[in-house]
């Protein structure tokens, strides 16, 4: 097995608010191989965006992270936490890529398409000459027939779903080893979403990057992800290859997240589990992170600590002191 292009090892992100520190995610461990598209499901509050920013390290002045992210580039070995961030600044648009969500905002409103990959190649010194050829190149790949005239146009005169090709392009263009994509298309109707999703696998399998893909579709975890990161009160509590997760769910919060999905489909008014306290490091520590709404209850193990990992088969594992 080749060395994986991210390994993230025990991420943790605090927020300072007024004088406590809430937890945003806590122990985050995923590695991505070359190809790999690994999805983190959960619901709102849940953790994924701070572990998203923690990998990014694009955190807000209020957060700090402890733990590990390790990037292989170009045969290099970058640790992002405690990196000085001018070291970082570098990094970000060539080695390790952001995918913004898909709103009207993702692109410049007022500035050409290529004036938008002039400034990204601009800012990572690729020779002038080679701007149109390699903008052509970056949007043929993202799946767009006539390159060339999309370079030339303005956001405005592009459709939403060519919009977002533009701007999996641009998150392409200077070949990162590693994306993460946080809720990137949910801005978007299902059928331009699934449209661009299929973009996004193709071109970093294409490439054999690795990608992180943030999302509350679970739809687009079982059939666009290879993995999937099952995240509960900023804990992950399952993580698998995504037919395992789907087909043979353990963790009996991932239980209720597929069935809260399916009863959703059929009643669009049922609300999801949600966790409604403010989670601290201590009461992560101290128990279960499902155990205020698990119906299981099954009493002492599950406030003996955070739960440990029970491994199951080919690489599935549940976070679980129970049997339930
Ligand atoms: N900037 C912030 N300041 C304080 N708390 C935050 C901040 N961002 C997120 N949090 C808290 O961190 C927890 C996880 O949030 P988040 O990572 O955004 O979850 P998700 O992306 O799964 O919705 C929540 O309790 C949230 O209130
Ligand atoms: S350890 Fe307890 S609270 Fe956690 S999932 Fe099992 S039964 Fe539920
Ligand atoms: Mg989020």
């Amino acid at each position: 097995m080749t060395a994986p292009l991210l390994e993230v090892s025990d991420l943790t992100v605090h927020y300072q608010t007024g004088h406590s520190t809430v937890v945003g995610t806590s122990g985050f461990t995923v590695s991505a191989q070359p190809g790999e598209i690994i999805a983190v499901v959960g619901e709102s509050g849940s953790g994924k965006s701070s572990a998203a920013a923690g990998i990014m390290q694009l955190l807000p002045g209020n957060a700090e992270s402890t733990g590990s992210v390790v990037l292989r580039h170009d045969g290099e070995e970058h640790e992002l936490v405690g990196m000085p961030e001018r070291a970082r600044r570098p990094l970000r648009g060539t080695a390790l890529s952001l995918v913004p969500q898909a709103t009207v905002g993702a692109l410049h409103p007022t500035r050409r398409v290529s004036k938008q990959f002039a400034s990204l190649f601009r800012a990572h010194s690729v020779p002038k000459d080679e701007w149109t050829s390699r903008g052509v190149a970056a949007l043929e790949a993202a799946g767009i027939a006539d390159a060339a005239r999309v370079l030339r146009s303005y956001p405005h005169e592009l459709s939403g779903g060519l919009a977002q090709r533009v701007v999996i392009g641009l998150s392409q263009a200077m070949s990162p080893s590693v994306l993460v994509a946080d809720e990137p298309t949910s801005a978007l109707d299902v059928r331009v979403q699934r449209q661009v999703l299929t973009v996004l696998s193709e071109t970093v399998r294409a490439r054999q990057a690795a990608a992180i893909v943030i999302t509350h579709d679970l739809g687009v975890a079982r059939y666009f992800c290879d993995h999937v990161a099952v995240m509960y009160g900023a804990v992950m509590v399952e993580f698998g290859p995504s037919a395992a997760i789907f087909d043979a769910p353990s963790h009996p919060y991932t239980r209720s997240l597929l069935s809260a999905s399916t009863a959703r489909r059929a009643d669009s008014s049922r609300p999801a589990t949600r966790v409604k306290r403010r989670l601290t490091e201590e009461s992560v520590a101290a128990r279960c992170p499902f155990f205020d709404a698990c119906g299981h209850g099954a009493g002492t193990v599950c406030e003996q600590g955070l739960p440990g990992w029970q491994e199951l088969d080919g690489g599935h594992r549940a976070r679980r002191s129970c049997d339930a």
